[in-house]
Order: structure tokens, then sequence, then C-alpha cells
């Protein structure tokens, strides 16, 4: 007979183990569901997005808020929008570019998915008023900048891509900086990193990366101050 404590850790290590083996999502459901996000901030109705779980959390700036009445629920003129897909993590991330004069956004959405469907939705809002904000500037970046797919035979792995993204914010120096939330796709090259900035209280933040041959491409910042 096991030892209790043996019984234990073993139940520990399978418990471990478990996320590496079952957390893997099909490519396809995962890009249904970022075409149907833009399209919901498009349309601003909530019913287009059938792809979310019935229970699904929302927050927005890491407060939680209702969905009904939420940025998501407001029709906006999207000027640009570009996603990843995680399909190791079940998860994605979306920036969305408005520079519509009546009230500009750059906004950023990391989404996660149980049994295919949204489950959770963070939603990073700056605006007028947030550090370096400027909507119309961003856009010129983000059309002058090449997304492309890496091809394949030079993609970084899972880990260099984040490792990337640590080294640049020093995560692995810095205390106060919360346990970090990232959305990394290895045919993009990209993590995207959601964190507090400053600890618990912090800004919220995100921040993103891509990575070609291993070397830093771009980064992509959203914090918001107010
Ligand atoms: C939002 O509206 C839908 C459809 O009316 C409803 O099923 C859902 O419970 C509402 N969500 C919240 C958080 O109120
Ligand atoms: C989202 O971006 C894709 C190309 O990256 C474009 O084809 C599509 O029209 C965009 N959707 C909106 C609503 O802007």
């Amino acid at each position: 007979m096991l030892h209790p404590i043996c019984t234990y850790l073993l139940l520990g290590l399978i418990i471990a183990l478990t996320p590496l083996t079952t957390a893997q999502c099909d490519r396809a459901i995962l890009e249904e569901a970022t075409a149907q996000f833009v399209a919901t901030q498009t349309s601003g109705q909530i019913s287009v997005f059938t792809a979310l779980a019935d229970n699904v959390e929302y927050t927005e700036n890491f407060q939680p808020a209702d969905i009904n009445t939420s940025l998501l629920a407001t029709a906006l003129a999207i000027d640009n929008n570009r996603s990843l897909h995680d399909t190791t993590a079940c998860a994605t991330y979306t920036e969305l570019i408005i520079t519509d004069p009546a009230h500009p956004y750059v906004t950023g959405t990391q989404m996660r998915f149980t049994d295919n469907k949204v489950s959770r939705i963070d939603m990073i809002i700056t605006d007028e008023g947030d550090w370096l904000f400027d909507a119309a500037g961003t856009l010129l970046y983000a059309q002058s900048e090449n997304w492309d797919p890496i091809p394949e035979d030079q993609r970084d792995t899972r880990e260099v891509i984040r490792a990337g993204g640590d080294a640049y914010l020093n995560l692995f120096n810095d205390p106060n900086v919360e346990v970090p939330r990232y959305v990394i796709d290895e045919t993009m090259g990209t993590v995207d990193v959601f964190l507090n900035f400053g600890g618990e209280n912090g800004l919220p933040d995100s921040h993103e990366f891509r990575l070609e041959g291993g070397k830093l491409r771009y980064v992509h910042t959203l914090t918001v101050m107010a």
C-alpha cells in the first residue's frame, strides 16, 4: 500500500501534468471566435457572438463588467484588427484600432476557451489621456508593419518567444509585476502579455512582442492610466 503522503504527491504530479496533455485547441475554432469578436464590436450586438459560453466572465481594465452594457456592446468603426491564436493555451488576443474622431480607442482583448467556447474575455481599453495614446499614429505604425505568418521552417518555439517578452519586461527581476497572462502564437512569432504594472493595484497593461529569428521585431503596448 502507498503511504498517504506518496499518494498525495502522486496525485499532485498527475494534476500538474494534466494541462500539458489536454490544453489543445483547434486553430479554426479560435479563428472563428476572433472573427466573431471583431464582428460583435463592429455591430455592438452581443447576440452575434455565438461562440460565447453561457456564463462568460467579462472584464474591462481588469474590473468585472456586464458584457451586455460593455464597450463590446457598443458599435465601433474599426480601422484595423489583428489577432493571435494560441492552440496550446486555448486563448486568443485581438488588437483593435478605432480612429473615429468622435471617440478614438485602441483596445487589446484576451479570450480564454473552455470546451471550444469563449469562457473568459479580458479587454484593455485605452483612449484619450492614457499613456502615449494616439490612435491615428498607432494605425500608421500598424499599417507599415509586416505581421505575416513566419515561414514554418523559421519559426521560434513558444519558449523562445515567451522568453523574448519576459526578457524585455524584465519580469524575473521585478517583484512588483503581477503574475502575467500570456497568449503565444508561434505562427506569428508573437506573444501578448497582460499584467498589472506596479503590483496588485498597478496599471492594466498589455505588452505584445513579435520576434523574428529569436530577435525582437515589434513591440505594441497599451497602458491604462485613467
Ligand atoms: C446578457 O444578455 C443575455 C441575453 O439577453 C443574457 O442571457 C445574459 O444572461 C446577460 N448577461 C449578463 C451578465 O447579464
Ligand atoms: C479585420 O482584418 C482583416 C484583415 O486583417 C480584414 O480582412 C477585415 O476586413 C477586418 N475586419 C474589420 C471589421 O475591420
